[in-house]
């Protein structure tokens, strides 16, 4: 029978039973109904609702149930309890009877699920976080190799101005870097504990809800029972957070998958991270990069579901709830595994030195620096800018790239001309002119790798 059946003279319909319960989903929260349960059996004995030795032997018995089950959690699904808060319940009241009927005694599922679930969300963010630092690990190892690796930088995917490898890697460490400011910040927001909140409007006994959200790790208890149970703001929070960190890593993606194109050649991705073709023999196909950049579509769909869920639902708790958690667990499992396999993919790549130098070479990516130079010779940007546009267009007509042009050509622009302006366009003295904060020569990229590796320092210790 269901906890709720004294109120009802016939059984649930087998089809509604099976559409009803949430157990399949929400099983993975036993750990967390288990650890609140004891926590509030703590508060019960408190407030003199339980005597001492009832309290003992709830513990005992949800502890002993926790380490059964921990062997296998999916034996959890053969049962037919409608979701783990009944399911936990009913063992402890096979295991203890009447003592078992006295834990449920002021709470709700309404704020137990949520307490479940905030338990979950805590523990799951420490462990993105892990996932976010041990990339950002692979980004600074990267960086470190290649801080001689010049390479074309883009803008609308065509050659813009020269960078250092580095400087692509130690741009996703930054946006990563983010993210991981951002579940820090979510982290506190879900680090209050609903508990004690009843159905919707409290517990009619005297419980302290501050103790007891001490008692399972919670910073403090929430201010309103009303919208402690109806609140699911946390999941919309980390869903965005998700869809945010996921559109990094497509990011990632697209540029790697582009960067190991049969026509860029820069990089080559490992055997152990690409696919080949049923039909074709030769193809190497990036699939691991193809899935993140795949799978970031449905994190954004997750995203959508739970927005257009809460959108337009009375308070309080609605059975819409518990639509909650499926795309939740299955969104953050998603941007966990596409964070370690970036890692991975990070891990076996080998960047294409010549060809990167020779593009870079080829894209009059230093037609800035040629404008620039100009300007140092004392013409105005907006006409050395104009004038470097003219000289390129007739180095394409001449097929040449801009250092191969004689200084006799150069002059036919400008008399302000001279020999060292192969100097200043050399790609290297372009690189290593870019000395503001945040730039691409090889000074600031030693500091910014040396920031870096202060900000993994800090993101470890937090
Ligand atoms: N299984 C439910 C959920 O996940 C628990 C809350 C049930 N509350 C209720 N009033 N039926 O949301």
């Amino acid at each position: 029978m269901a906890l709720w059946g004294g109120r009802f003279l016939k059984k649930s319909n087998s089809f509604f039973k099976k559409f009803n319960n949430s157990l399949q989903t929400d099983y993975v929260l036993v750990k967390q109904d288990i650890q609140a349960s004891i926590a509030w059996s703590k508060i019960l004995l408190e407030s003199k609702i339980i005597k001492d030795y009832e309290q003992k032997q709830l513990e005992t018995t949800l502890n002993f149930i926790f380490q059964e089950i921990q062997k296998n959690p999916k034996k959890i699904l053969l049962s037919e309890a409608e979701d783990i808060h009944s399911w936990v319940e009913k063992k402890l009241i096979y295991i203890l009877g009447d003592i078992g009927k006295k834990l449920h005694t002021g709470r709700s599922r309404n704020d137990q699920v949520t307490t479940d679930l905030r338990l979950w969300v805590k523990e799951k963010i420490n462990y993105l976080k892990k996932s976010i630092v041990r990339l950002q690990e692979s980004l600074i190892f990267l960086s470190e190799k290649n801080i001689s690796s010049i390479f074309p930088g883009y803008t609308h995917l065509q050659q813009a101005q020269p960078i250092i490898f580095s400087h692509w890697c130690l741009a996703y460490f930054e946006m990563i870097q983010r993210d991981f400011s951002r579940l820090n910040d979510c982290f506190k927001r879900v680090n209050i504990s609903p508990l004690g909140s009843g159905a919707l409007s409290g517990t009619g006994w005297k419980i302290n809800r501050k103790k007891l959200a001490y008692l399972m790790g919670f910073s403090k208890a929430t201010n309103n029972s009303l919208d402690s149970v109806s609140d699911r703001d946390y999941v919309v929070e980390l869903l965005s957070i998700a869809s945010i960190g996921m559109m990094h890593l497509s990011r990632f993606s697209e540029d790697l998958i582009f960067f190991n194109s049969g026509e860029c050649n820069f990089i080559e991705l490992s055997d152990e991270v690409t696919s080949g073709s049923s039909l074709m023999p030769q193809k190497k196909n990036p699939d691991a990069l193809e899935l993140i950049r795949g799978k970031t579509g449905s994190v954004y769909g997750s995203l959508l579901n739970i927005l257009v869920l809460l959108k337009g639902l009375p308070l309080a708790y609605n059975k819409d709830m518990q639509e909650d958690k499926k795309n939740l667990f299955d969104s953050l499992k998603t941007w966990e595994s596409c964070l370690n396999m970036s890692k991975i993919v990070l891990f076996g790549l080998k960047i294409n030195i010549s060809k990167c130098y020779k593009t870079a070479e080829k894209g009059y990516i230093n037609s800035t620096d040629l404008a620039d130079y100009l300007v140092r010779q004392g013409m105005s940007f907006r006409d050395s800018h104009d004038l470097s546009g003219k000289i390129v267009l007739y180095a394409i007509s001449k097929k040449k790239c801009l250092s191969e042009l004689k200084l006799s050509e150069f002059k036919k622009f400008s008399d302000l001309f001279k020999n060292d302006v192969y100097t200043h366009i050399n790609l290297i003295n372009c690189l290593e002119k870019k000395i503001s904060r945040g730039g691409t020569s090889k000074k600031q990229i030693l500091k910014a790798i040396s920031r870096s590796k202060k900000q993994i320092l800090k993101n470890i210790s937090i």
